[in-house]
């Protein structure tokens, strides 16, 4: 059978995580990856700019170790003291069902990216699951890769999987942090 990209993510993700991981979700949408986060890492804090992204992820989770913002991804400087953060999740694009106008978008993606690079402990690690098919998904995407290609290989690993056999295909970022 097919594996879902957001199963393969979840399976890497878990092999990075200890019962003391810290974690963000920073586009929670329908809940998923906050409901998988939760369930395995010491506590999560959850954004989304929409609502009812929110109200449906609360609506998924049943444990008390989440913090929910109802508010963008790019002020994270602000709310966390740098190297805190030792997981931090991209699903980016729109939330599946509602308004494809409402999406993730190149520089809030940017901006946040570089704040989250800030708050990652030495180790940590951030997975951008990036999707092309939509109205300015490609150029998301090349945003995203411009800035990886400045980042100093001693300091950052960086890795990109992708389905070469998947038109259009969404693809992931892992970067971790070597110190
Ligand atoms: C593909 S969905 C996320 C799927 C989700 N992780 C899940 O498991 O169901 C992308 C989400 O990003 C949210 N979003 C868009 N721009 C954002 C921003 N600047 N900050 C935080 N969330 C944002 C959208 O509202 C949408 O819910």
């Amino acid at each position: 059978m097919e594996t879902n990209v957001n199963q393969y993510v979840h399976q890497v993700l878990q092999s990075h995580i200890t019962p003391s991981t810290v974690a963000i979700d920073a586009t929670c949408g329908n809940g998923h990856d906050t409901l998988f986060l939760a369930n395995h890492c010491l506590h999560v804090h959850a954004f989304d700019i929409q609502a009812q992204a929110i109200q449906a992820t609360k609506n998924k989770i049943p444990t008390k170790n989440v913090t929910f913002y109802h508010q963008s991804h790019d002020t994270f400087l602000t709310l966390f003291k740098p190297q805190s953060i030792d997981l931090i999740v991209y699903n980016l694009g729109y939330l599946p069902g509602t308004d494809h106008a409402i999406t993730t978008t190149p520089q809030t993606t940017l901006t946040s990216l570089q704040q989250a690079l800030d708050i990652l402990s030495i180790h940590g690690l951030i997975s951008l699951t990036i999707y092309i098919g939509h109205a300015g998904g490609k150029q998301e995407a090349e945003t995203i890769e411009n800035f990886l290609c400045t980042l100093d290989k001693h300091d950052y690993t960086i890795q990109k999987v992708t389905y070469f056999n998947r038109k259009q295909s969404p693809y992931v970022v892992f970067i971790q942090k070597e110190k």
